[in-house]
Protein backbone atom coordinates (compact mmCIF):
# COMPACT_ATOMS: atom_id res chain seq x y z
CA UNK A 1 0.00 0.00 0.00
CA UNK A 2 1.56 3.02 -1.17
CA UNK A 3 1.24 6.07 1.78
CA UNK A 4 -1.42 8.45 0.71
CA UNK A 5 -4.45 5.14 0.37
CA UNK A 6 -6.22 3.59 3.13
CA UNK A 7 -4.75 0.46 3.82
CA UNK A 8 -6.93 -2.75 4.46
CA UNK A 9 -4.77 -4.37 7.20
CA UNK A 10 -7.23 -7.28 7.50
CA UNK A 11 -6.64 -8.57 3.86
CA UNK A 12 -2.66 -8.35 3.67
CA UNK A 13 -2.61 -10.75 6.96
CA UNK A 14 -4.83 -13.27 5.60
CA UNK A 15 -4.06 -13.33 1.68
CA UNK A 16 -0.52 -13.37 2.16
CA UNK A 17 1.12 -16.07 -0.51
CA UNK A 18 4.54 -16.91 1.40
CA UNK A 19 6.69 -17.61 -1.91
CA UNK A 20 5.99 -14.09 -2.25
CA UNK A 21 6.55 -11.11 -0.35
CA UNK A 22 5.55 -7.87 -1.67
CA UNK A 23 6.94 -7.48 -5.10
CA UNK A 24 9.61 -10.26 -4.49
CA UNK A 25 9.07 -13.63 -5.60
CA UNK A 26 11.42 -16.45 -3.64
CA UNK A 27 13.36 -19.47 -5.51
CA UNK A 28 13.02 -22.75 -4.42
CA UNK A 29 16.76 -22.35 -2.91
CA UNK A 30 16.04 -19.15 -1.18
CA UNK A 31 16.64 -20.34 2.17
CA UNK A 32 20.56 -21.94 1.23
CA UNK A 33 23.44 -19.47 2.42
CA UNK A 34 24.35 -19.56 -1.49
CA UNK A 35 21.47 -17.87 -1.69
CA UNK A 36 21.50 -15.23 0.75
CA UNK A 37 25.54 -14.69 -0.34
CA UNK A 38 24.44 -13.87 -4.24
CA UNK A 39 21.63 -11.49 -2.68
CA UNK A 40 24.58 -9.68 -1.17
CA UNK A 41 26.60 -10.16 -4.42
CA UNK A 42 23.67 -8.19 -6.31
CA UNK A 43 23.45 -5.40 -3.71
CA UNK A 44 24.20 -2.11 -5.15
CA UNK A 45 24.97 -0.87 -1.58
CA UNK A 46 27.10 -4.14 -0.15
CA UNK A 47 29.91 -1.64 0.11
CA UNK A 48 28.38 0.56 2.73
CA UNK A 49 29.00 -2.10 5.71
CA UNK A 50 31.99 -0.90 5.30
CA UNK A 51 31.74 2.19 6.48
CA UNK A 52 30.48 0.72 9.80
CA UNK A 53 31.88 -0.84 13.09
CA UNK A 54 30.24 -3.95 13.37
CA UNK A 55 30.73 -5.51 16.57
CA UNK A 56 32.58 -8.67 16.67
CA UNK A 57 31.06 -11.85 18.16
CA UNK A 58 33.80 -11.55 20.95
CA UNK A 59 33.57 -8.09 21.77
CA UNK A 60 30.19 -8.09 22.38
CA UNK A 61 30.79 -10.50 24.81
CA UNK A 62 33.41 -8.41 26.69
CA UNK A 63 33.34 -6.96 30.47
CA UNK A 64 35.96 -4.68 29.70
CA UNK A 65 36.91 -1.73 27.11
CA UNK A 66 39.16 -3.32 24.10
CA UNK A 67 39.39 -2.94 20.82
CA UNK A 68 38.01 -5.57 18.04
CA UNK A 69 40.76 -7.76 16.56
CA UNK A 70 40.39 -7.02 12.69
CA UNK A 71 40.05 -11.15 12.17
CA UNK A 72 37.49 -11.48 14.60
CA UNK A 73 33.73 -12.67 13.22
CA UNK A 74 31.41 -10.03 13.17
CA UNK A 75 28.24 -9.99 14.88
CA UNK A 76 24.84 -10.30 14.10
CA UNK A 77 23.23 -6.66 14.44
CA UNK A 78 19.60 -6.55 14.23
CA UNK A 79 19.30 -3.37 17.00
CA UNK A 80 19.86 -0.28 15.00
CA UNK A 81 15.69 -0.10 15.82
CA UNK A 82 17.31 1.00 19.55
CA UNK A 83 20.62 2.48 19.18
CA UNK A 84 22.74 2.27 15.34
CA UNK A 85 25.84 1.28 14.77
CA UNK A 86 28.91 3.73 14.94
CA UNK A 87 29.81 4.86 11.08
CA UNK A 88 33.94 5.06 11.10
CA UNK A 89 33.92 8.64 9.87
CA UNK A 90 32.57 9.51 13.57
CA UNK A 91 36.09 9.09 14.98
CA UNK A 92 37.43 11.48 12.38
CA UNK A 93 34.85 13.74 13.02
CA UNK A 94 35.23 14.01 16.66
CA UNK A 95 38.77 14.44 16.11
CA UNK A 96 38.86 17.19 13.87
CA UNK A 97 36.28 18.64 16.42
CA UNK A 98 38.66 18.18 19.53
CA UNK A 99 41.58 19.61 17.26
CA UNK A 100 39.72 22.73 16.46
CA UNK A 101 38.96 23.31 20.21
CA UNK A 102 42.90 22.87 21.01
CA UNK A 103 44.00 24.71 18.19
CA UNK A 104 41.72 28.10 18.28
CA UNK A 105 39.64 27.49 21.08
CA UNK A 106 36.75 30.03 21.46
CA UNK A 107 37.74 30.88 17.60
CA UNK A 108 35.83 27.55 16.55
CA UNK A 109 32.14 29.58 16.62
CA UNK A 110 33.28 31.24 13.52
CA UNK A 111 36.30 30.09 11.63
CA UNK A 112 36.29 27.73 8.99
CA UNK A 113 39.60 25.82 9.16
CA UNK A 114 41.10 24.13 6.04
CA UNK A 115 40.94 20.40 5.60
CA UNK A 116 38.24 20.09 8.53
CA UNK A 117 35.57 18.08 7.57
CA UNK A 118 33.14 20.08 9.84
CA UNK A 119 31.71 23.95 9.44
CA UNK A 120 32.20 26.60 12.06
CA UNK A 121 30.34 25.32 15.40
CA UNK A 122 27.95 28.60 15.04
CA UNK A 123 26.90 26.96 11.08
CA UNK A 124 26.63 23.02 11.99
CA UNK A 125 23.35 23.08 13.65
CA UNK A 126 22.54 24.39 10.44
CA UNK A 127 24.36 21.93 8.23
CA UNK A 128 23.42 19.30 9.80
CA UNK A 129 19.27 20.32 9.39
CA UNK A 130 20.03 20.62 5.79
CA UNK A 131 21.45 17.54 5.07
CA UNK A 132 18.50 15.91 7.74
CA UNK A 133 15.98 17.34 5.30
CA UNK A 134 16.82 15.46 2.44
CA UNK A 135 16.05 12.12 4.77
CA UNK A 136 12.60 13.53 5.95
CA UNK A 137 11.25 14.99 2.71
CA UNK A 138 11.68 18.49 3.88
CA UNK A 139 12.46 22.40 3.22
CA UNK A 140 15.64 23.37 5.04
CA UNK A 141 14.17 25.94 6.83
CA UNK A 142 12.20 23.43 8.44
CA UNK A 143 14.38 21.45 10.59
CA UNK A 144 16.48 22.25 13.43
CA UNK A 145 18.85 20.33 14.89
CA UNK A 146 17.95 20.59 18.63
CA UNK A 147 17.87 19.00 22.18
CA UNK A 148 16.57 15.43 22.84
CA UNK A 149 13.38 13.83 21.43
CA UNK A 150 11.25 14.17 24.94
CA UNK A 151 12.51 17.73 25.21
CA UNK A 152 11.53 18.40 21.25
CA UNK A 153 7.74 16.99 22.04
CA UNK A 154 7.10 18.95 24.72
CA UNK A 155 8.74 22.06 23.07
CA UNK A 156 6.60 21.74 20.16
CA UNK A 157 3.57 20.94 22.02
CA UNK A 158 4.64 24.10 24.24
CA UNK A 159 3.44 25.69 21.00
CA UNK A 160 1.39 23.40 19.20
CA UNK A 161 -1.18 22.67 22.49
CA UNK A 162 -3.30 25.42 22.92
CA UNK A 163 -6.30 23.53 24.59
CA UNK A 164 -9.78 25.15 25.78
CA UNK A 165 -12.31 24.46 27.70
CA UNK A 166 -14.26 22.59 25.09
CA UNK A 167 -11.47 21.69 23.13
CA UNK A 168 -8.59 20.36 25.21
CA UNK A 169 -8.11 16.14 24.15
CA UNK A 170 -4.88 14.94 22.67
CA UNK A 171 -5.65 11.94 20.53
CA UNK A 172 -2.37 9.20 20.72
CA UNK A 173 -2.17 5.79 20.45
CA UNK A 174 -3.10 3.08 22.76
CA UNK A 175 0.45 1.84 23.09
CA UNK A 176 2.55 5.01 23.11
CA UNK A 177 6.32 4.81 24.28
CA UNK A 178 6.17 5.53 27.77
CA UNK A 179 7.73 8.80 27.22
CA UNK A 180 5.60 10.30 24.79
CA UNK A 181 2.32 9.23 27.10
CA UNK A 182 4.25 10.99 29.95
CA UNK A 183 5.00 13.97 28.20
CA UNK A 184 1.43 14.11 27.00
CA UNK A 185 0.17 13.56 30.14
CA UNK A 186 2.47 16.21 31.90
CA UNK A 187 1.47 18.93 29.37
CA UNK A 188 -2.46 17.71 30.32
CA UNK A 189 -1.82 18.16 33.76
CA UNK A 190 0.42 21.35 33.12
CA UNK A 191 -2.49 23.22 31.78
CA UNK A 192 -5.00 22.59 34.48
CA UNK A 193 -7.03 19.55 32.95
CA UNK A 194 -7.31 16.03 33.52
CA UNK A 195 -5.15 13.30 31.47
CA UNK A 196 -8.04 10.95 32.35
CA UNK A 197 -10.27 13.14 30.41
CA UNK A 198 -7.83 14.63 27.62
CA UNK A 199 -6.01 11.73 26.66
CA UNK A 200 -8.20 9.37 23.81
CA UNK A 201 -6.05 6.41 23.08
CA UNK A 202 -6.85 5.02 20.26
CA UNK A 203 -6.63 1.11 19.98
CA UNK A 204 -5.72 -1.28 17.42
CA UNK A 205 -8.42 -3.37 15.74
CA UNK A 206 -6.89 -6.29 16.34
CA UNK A 207 -3.66 -7.25 17.64
CA UNK A 208 -1.26 -4.80 17.71
CA UNK A 209 -2.31 -3.13 14.23
CA UNK A 210 -4.04 0.21 14.24
CA UNK A 211 -5.56 0.81 10.85
CA UNK A 212 -6.03 4.05 9.26
CA UNK A 213 -9.93 3.65 9.31
CA UNK A 214 -9.84 3.33 13.15
CA UNK A 215 -7.43 6.72 13.39
CA UNK A 216 -10.12 8.73 11.27
CA UNK A 217 -13.25 7.49 12.67
CA UNK A 218 -11.54 8.28 16.04
CA UNK A 219 -10.65 11.75 14.99
CA UNK A 220 -14.39 12.23 13.32
CA UNK A 221 -15.59 10.86 17.23
CA UNK A 222 -14.05 13.75 18.82
CA UNK A 223 -13.23 16.29 16.51
CA UNK A 224 -14.76 18.89 17.99
CA UNK A 225 -12.82 17.94 21.66
CA UNK A 226 -9.18 17.68 20.27
CA UNK A 227 -6.73 19.99 20.57
CA UNK A 228 -4.04 17.94 19.21
CA UNK A 229 -3.45 14.63 17.53
CA UNK A 230 0.39 13.31 18.34
CA UNK A 231 0.81 9.39 16.65
CA UNK A 232 4.18 7.56 15.84
CA UNK A 233 5.33 7.17 12.10
CA UNK A 234 6.58 3.68 12.67
CA UNK A 235 5.15 2.51 15.77
CA UNK A 236 7.99 1.34 18.00
CA UNK A 237 6.25 -2.11 19.50
CA UNK A 238 4.63 -3.49 16.14
CA UNK A 239 7.06 -1.67 13.67
CA UNK A 240 3.71 -0.87 12.13
CA UNK A 241 4.29 2.49 9.32
CA UNK A 242 1.69 4.78 10.24
CA UNK A 243 -0.49 6.36 6.53
CA UNK A 244 1.07 9.93 7.57
CA UNK A 245 -0.57 11.67 4.64
CA UNK A 246 -3.82 9.98 4.60
CA UNK A 247 -4.11 10.55 8.57
CA UNK A 248 -2.41 14.09 8.33
CA UNK A 249 -4.95 15.17 5.83
CA UNK A 250 -7.65 14.00 7.66
CA UNK A 251 -6.85 15.76 11.10
CA UNK A 252 -6.46 18.95 9.20
CA UNK A 253 -10.15 18.62 7.18
CA UNK A 254 -11.60 18.37 10.49
CA UNK A 255 -9.56 21.57 11.70
CA UNK A 256 -6.89 19.81 13.51
CA UNK A 257 -3.05 19.86 14.39
CA UNK A 258 -1.38 16.99 14.13
CA UNK A 259 2.57 16.21 15.07
CA UNK A 260 3.98 12.82 14.62
CA UNK A 261 6.98 11.29 16.76
CA UNK A 262 9.38 9.75 13.98
CA UNK A 263 11.94 8.31 16.26
CA UNK A 264 11.58 4.95 13.97
CA UNK A 265 11.05 6.03 10.97
CA UNK A 266 13.94 8.88 10.15
CA UNK A 267 17.20 7.34 8.43
CA UNK A 268 14.84 4.27 8.22
CA UNK A 269 11.67 5.16 5.78
CA UNK A 270 11.15 8.03 2.73
CA UNK A 271 8.90 10.94 3.88
CA UNK A 272 7.68 13.90 2.37
CA UNK A 273 6.66 16.16 5.52
CA UNK A 274 6.41 19.40 3.25
CA UNK A 275 4.05 17.66 1.11
CA UNK A 276 1.85 16.20 3.06
CA UNK A 277 1.56 19.41 5.10
CA UNK A 278 2.46 18.01 8.24
CA UNK A 279 2.24 20.74 11.58
CA UNK A 280 5.47 19.00 13.16
CA UNK A 281 7.16 16.34 13.99
CA UNK A 282 10.74 15.18 16.01
CA UNK A 283 12.81 12.01 16.16
CA UNK A 284 16.14 11.06 18.14
CA UNK A 285 19.06 10.58 15.88
CA UNK A 286 20.57 7.58 17.69
CA UNK A 287 18.39 4.61 15.88
CA UNK A 288 18.25 4.40 12.33
CA UNK A 289 20.50 7.91 12.02
CA UNK A 290 23.91 6.69 13.81
CA UNK A 291 24.96 9.46 15.42
CA UNK A 292 25.52 7.71 18.93
CA UNK A 293 23.40 7.13 22.18
CA UNK A 294 21.77 9.95 23.25
CA UNK A 295 23.17 11.97 20.12
CA UNK A 296 21.10 15.31 19.78
CA UNK A 297 18.02 15.60 18.20
CA UNK A 298 16.04 16.67 14.72
CA UNK A 299 12.15 18.67 14.63
CA UNK A 300 10.07 19.48 12.18
CA UNK A 301 7.91 22.66 12.20
CA UNK A 302 6.29 23.13 8.45
CA UNK A 303 6.95 26.33 6.62
CA UNK A 304 3.35 27.77 7.17
CA UNK A 305 3.92 28.00 11.08
CA UNK A 306 7.62 29.35 10.83
CA UNK A 307 6.81 33.01 9.41
CA UNK A 308 7.99 35.48 11.02
CA UNK A 309 6.30 39.01 10.32
CA UNK A 310 7.11 42.69 11.35
CA UNK A 311 3.87 44.56 11.02
CA UNK A 312 4.22 48.32 10.73
CA UNK A 313 3.51 50.41 13.15
CA UNK A 314 4.26 47.38 15.73
CA UNK A 315 7.55 47.08 18.11
CA UNK A 316 7.52 43.30 17.81
CA UNK A 317 7.56 40.39 15.50
CA UNK A 318 4.19 38.37 15.14
CA UNK A 319 5.20 34.81 14.86
CA UNK A 320 3.82 31.30 16.26
CA UNK A 321 4.00 31.31 20.08
CA UNK A 322 6.32 29.36 21.50
CA UNK A 323 9.08 28.83 24.15
CA UNK A 324 12.46 30.79 23.14
CA UNK A 325 15.95 31.32 24.29
CA UNK A 326 18.63 33.15 22.53
CA UNK A 327 19.23 30.52 20.12
CA UNK A 328 16.04 30.66 19.06
CA UNK A 329 16.79 34.44 18.05
CA UNK A 330 18.62 35.10 14.42
CA UNK A 331 22.05 34.79 14.35
CA UNK A 332 22.55 38.14 13.02
CA UNK A 333 21.94 39.88 15.91
CA UNK A 334 22.48 36.73 18.52
CA UNK A 335 25.70 38.38 19.66
CA UNK A 336 23.72 42.21 19.79
CA UNK A 337 23.04 41.57 23.91
CA UNK A 338 20.76 44.27 23.37
CA UNK A 339 17.08 42.16 24.74
CA UNK A 340 15.40 42.60 21.62
CA UNK A 341 14.42 39.52 20.13
CA UNK A 342 14.39 38.18 17.05
CA UNK A 343 13.25 34.83 15.98
CA UNK A 344 14.64 32.96 13.01
CA UNK A 345 12.38 32.23 10.85
CA UNK A 346 11.45 28.36 10.41
CA UNK A 347 12.01 25.16 12.48
CA UNK A 348 15.20 27.32 13.81
CA UNK A 349 13.12 29.55 16.07
CA UNK A 350 12.33 26.35 17.87
CA UNK A 351 16.09 26.11 19.19
CA UNK A 352 16.55 27.35 22.40
CA UNK A 353 20.49 27.29 23.59
CA UNK A 354 23.55 26.79 22.17
CA UNK A 355 23.80 22.91 21.10
CA UNK A 356 26.89 20.95 21.69
CA UNK A 357 29.54 20.59 19.42
CA UNK A 358 30.53 17.14 19.44
CA UNK A 359 26.67 16.13 19.73
CA UNK A 360 26.45 17.98 16.31
CA UNK A 361 29.86 16.33 14.52
CA UNK A 362 28.68 13.19 15.70
CA UNK A 363 25.41 13.70 13.50
CA UNK A 364 27.50 14.95 10.94
CA UNK A 365 29.50 12.27 10.36
CA UNK A 366 26.55 9.81 10.47
CA UNK A 367 25.13 12.21 7.22
CA UNK A 368 28.02 12.07 5.21
CA UNK A 369 27.14 8.40 4.96
CA UNK A 370 23.72 8.97 4.31
CA UNK A 371 25.16 11.74 1.88
CA UNK A 372 26.43 8.62 -0.37
CA UNK A 373 23.38 7.01 -1.07
CA UNK A 374 19.47 8.45 -0.73
CA UNK A 375 16.95 7.12 1.28
CA UNK A 376 15.09 5.61 -1.82
CA UNK A 377 18.13 3.38 -2.30
CA UNK A 378 17.83 2.42 0.89
CA UNK A 379 14.68 1.62 1.68
CA UNK A 380 14.77 -0.46 -1.76
CA UNK A 381 17.49 -2.36 -0.23
CA UNK A 382 14.85 -2.32 3.67
CA UNK A 383 11.76 -4.39 1.75
CA UNK A 384 14.28 -6.49 0.04
CA UNK A 385 16.40 -7.11 3.51
CA UNK A 386 12.82 -7.18 5.61
CA UNK A 387 11.13 -8.96 2.96
CA UNK A 388 13.81 -11.84 2.94
CA UNK A 389 13.56 -11.96 6.74
CA UNK A 390 10.25 -12.47 6.89
CA UNK A 391 10.36 -15.66 3.82
CA UNK A 392 12.71 -16.84 5.66
CA UNK A 393 11.12 -17.23 8.96
CA UNK A 394 7.44 -18.44 7.85
CA UNK A 395 8.16 -20.62 4.77
CA UNK A 396 9.10 -23.68 6.94
CA UNK A 397 6.89 -26.64 7.16
CA UNK A 398 5.64 -26.92 10.94
CA UNK A 399 3.87 -24.24 11.80
CA UNK A 400 6.13 -21.54 14.08
CA UNK A 401 6.36 -21.18 17.87
CA UNK A 402 6.04 -17.36 17.13
CA UNK A 403 3.71 -14.84 15.41
CA UNK A 404 4.80 -11.87 12.87
CA UNK A 405 2.95 -9.02 14.51
CA UNK A 406 4.44 -6.24 12.30
CA UNK A 407 2.03 -6.09 9.09
CA UNK A 408 2.89 -8.25 6.30
CA UNK A 409 2.48 -5.78 3.86
CA UNK A 410 6.02 -4.37 3.33
CA UNK A 411 4.40 -0.65 2.72
CA UNK A 412 3.25 -0.77 5.57
CA UNK A 413 6.63 -1.44 7.47
CA UNK A 414 9.63 -0.33 7.50
CA UNK A 415 12.83 -2.51 8.82
CA UNK A 416 11.52 -4.35 11.65
CA UNK A 417 9.65 -7.35 12.21
CA UNK A 418 8.45 -7.66 15.77
CA UNK A 419 7.72 -11.72 16.95
CA UNK A 420 5.51 -12.25 19.57
CA UNK A 421 7.15 -15.84 21.05
CA UNK A 422 4.85 -18.58 22.61
CA UNK A 423 4.48 -17.91 25.97
CA UNK A 424 7.98 -18.85 28.04
CA UNK A 425 10.29 -19.08 24.95
CA UNK A 426 11.87 -14.78 25.41
CA UNK A 427 14.91 -15.83 27.61
CA UNK A 428 15.78 -19.52 25.83
CA UNK A 429 15.67 -17.69 22.74
CA UNK A 430 16.91 -14.86 23.95
CA UNK A 431 19.75 -16.31 25.15
CA UNK A 432 20.31 -18.87 22.66
CA UNK A 433 20.75 -15.79 20.39
CA UNK A 434 23.19 -13.50 22.72
CA UNK A 435 25.20 -17.12 22.47
CA UNK A 436 25.59 -17.16 19.00
CA UNK A 437 26.60 -13.06 18.60
CA UNK A 438 23.56 -12.80 17.16
CA UNK A 439 22.13 -9.01 19.20
CA UNK A 440 17.83 -8.32 18.62
CA UNK A 441 15.60 -5.83 20.76
CA UNK A 442 13.90 -8.08 23.59
CA UNK A 443 10.48 -6.68 24.70
CA UNK A 444 9.09 -8.42 27.73
CA UNK A 445 7.50 -10.75 28.33
CA UNK A 446 7.34 -12.33 25.42
CA UNK A 447 8.27 -9.79 22.08
CA UNK A 448 11.74 -9.71 20.21
CA UNK A 449 12.33 -6.55 17.87
CA UNK A 450 14.70 -7.71 14.67
CA UNK A 451 15.26 -4.83 12.63
CA UNK A 452 17.97 -5.49 9.41
CA UNK A 453 19.38 -1.84 8.48
CA UNK A 454 20.27 -1.38 5.16
CA UNK A 455 22.81 0.47 5.65
CA UNK A 456 24.66 -1.90 7.28
CA UNK A 457 22.91 -5.44 7.62
CA UNK A 458 23.21 -8.39 4.50
CA UNK A 459 21.37 -10.52 3.54
CA UNK A 460 23.55 -13.04 5.25
CA UNK A 461 22.77 -11.55 8.19
CA UNK A 462 19.54 -12.38 7.96
CA UNK A 463 19.89 -15.99 6.78
CA UNK A 464 22.47 -16.25 9.69
CA UNK A 465 20.03 -14.88 12.07
CA UNK A 466 17.26 -17.34 11.14
CA UNK A 467 18.97 -20.10 11.51
CA UNK A 468 19.84 -19.70 14.75
CA UNK A 469 16.32 -18.59 15.40
CA UNK A 470 14.81 -21.84 13.92
CA UNK A 471 17.33 -24.17 15.52
CA UNK A 472 16.75 -22.84 18.93
CA UNK A 473 13.04 -22.89 18.94
CA UNK A 474 13.43 -26.24 17.88
CA UNK A 475 15.48 -27.08 20.68
CA UNK A 476 13.47 -25.93 23.10
C1 LIG B 1 9.14 6.30 19.85
C2 LIG B 1 10.02 6.94 20.88
N1 LIG B 1 9.65 8.11 21.42
C3 LIG B 1 10.40 8.72 22.35
C4 LIG B 1 11.59 8.16 22.80
C5 LIG B 1 12.36 8.87 23.87
O1 LIG B 1 13.54 9.38 23.38
P1 LIG B 1 14.49 10.35 24.24
O2 LIG B 1 14.88 9.61 25.47
O3 LIG B 1 15.65 10.54 23.33
O4 LIG B 1 13.73 11.57 24.54
C6 LIG B 1 12.02 6.95 22.24
C7 LIG B 1 13.28 6.34 22.68
O5 LIG B 1 13.67 5.27 22.31
C8 LIG B 1 11.20 6.32 21.26
O6 LIG B 1 11.55 5.15 20.72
Amino acid sequence: MAPGLLDNTEASTTLIDWAVVGKQKFPDNADSEEHARSLDLEDPLREFRGKFIIPSKAALKRKSLGKSVEHDEDGIYFCGNSLGLQPKAVAGYIQAQLDTWASIAVGGHFTQLEESPLKPWQSLADFAAERTSRLVGALPSEVAIANTLTVNIHLLMASFYRPTTKRNKILLEWKAFPSDHYAIESQILWHGYDPKESMILVEPDEDHIISSRKILSTIDKYADEIALVLLPGVQYYSGQFLDIPTITGHAHAKGLMIGWDLAHAAGNVPMKLHEWGVDFAAWCTYKYMNAGPGSIAGLFVHEKHGKVEYPQGQDRPVFRPRLTGWYSGDKSSRFDMDNNFQPIPGAGGFQISNPSAIDLTSVCASLSVFDQTSIEELREKSLKLTAYLQYLLLNGDAEPPFRIITPLDPAQRGAQLSLLLKPGLLEYVGAALHDAGVVVDQRKPDVIRVAPVPLYNSFHDVWVFAQVLKKAVERK
